[in-house]
């Protein structure tokens, strides 16, 4: 595992996106994992910029995002599909076919999880971003006993459903459940780029990074993949 830890936030951003532009660089039709929250909107900015400046091109490349909610459409505007609109997809020249977010809305979701890991596996995903949920999660891959390999469903922690409240008009608006990509399939990237920012994630990042790996801190299974970088700021690094 490779750790670098920024002052600059700007500086983490750029260094993120510079990852998946040398991917695309060496590899035009490379497959991209990407993830959604607070987390990863910089990241995409600099990626914007990249490609405004001729920088990168994603005519060729494939993306699949980590997850959705149940019962969002794709354009609700908290959904995963409007974020990753907002923020990435109607700024780039990635044709609108290639990217797939797992869907939330179809009436049979265990149909839809085995279609998303039979498209993993036609196109496996080169360079996986993830985020860090509070609770150690990876994806909507939630603390528990036993974490499941491909995509699921999964019911939401009471926490999580806290957190990301702050994007809905209240608490009981937010889903209680999201269809995610299971940790097995993140693992199964060749390389994952995790990357964690602000006070509020010192302690649980220090518990993915070094603590026992364990399915109460999902994220601690990162240690057992062999091309890892996380990337922190000041703040969240201030324990490792
Ligand atoms: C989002 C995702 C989640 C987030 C995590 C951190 O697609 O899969 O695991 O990465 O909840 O969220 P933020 O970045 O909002 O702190």
């Amino acid at each position: 595992m490779e750790l670098k830890c920024f002052d600059d936030i700007s500086e983490l951003d750029r260094y993120a996106a510079q990852i998946f532009a040398d991917t695309l660089k060496t590899k035009p039709n490379a497959t991209l994992g990407l993830a959604t929250g607070s987390t990863p909107i910089g990241i995409y900015g600099k990626m914007i910029e990249m490609y405004n400046n001729g920088e990168v091109s994603f005519k060729d490349a494939t993306t699949f995002n980590l997850d959705e909610y149940v019962g969002l459409s794709p354009e609700h505007e908290q959904s995963y599909a409007h974020f990753m609109k907002q923020h990435l997809f109607d700024h780039i020249d990635l044709p609108r076919r290639q990217s797939h977010l797992p869907s939330g809305m179809v009436s049979d979701l265990q149909a839809e999880c085995s279609h998303y890991d039979r498209m993993l596996t036609e196109q496996p995903i080169d360079v996986q971003l993830l985020g860090l949920g509070h609770n150690g999660h990876i994806g909507f891959n939630e603390p528990d006993d036993e974490l499941q390999g491909g995509t699921h469903i999964v019911e939401l922690e009471e926490a999580t459903r806290t957190a990301n409240a702050r994007f809905f008009d209240s608490i009981t608006e937010v889903p209680t459940k999201a269809i995610t990509m299971g940790v097995g399939s993140i693992l199964k990237a060749d390389s994952i780029v995790l990357v964690v920012k602000g006070a509020d994630k010192a302690g649980i990042v220090k518990k993915a990074l070094r603590g026992p790996i364990t399915t109460e801190c999902p994220a601690s299974l990162l240690q057992t993949h062999k091309k890892v970088v996380v990337l922190v700021d000041r703040e969240a690094g201030r324990l490792l």
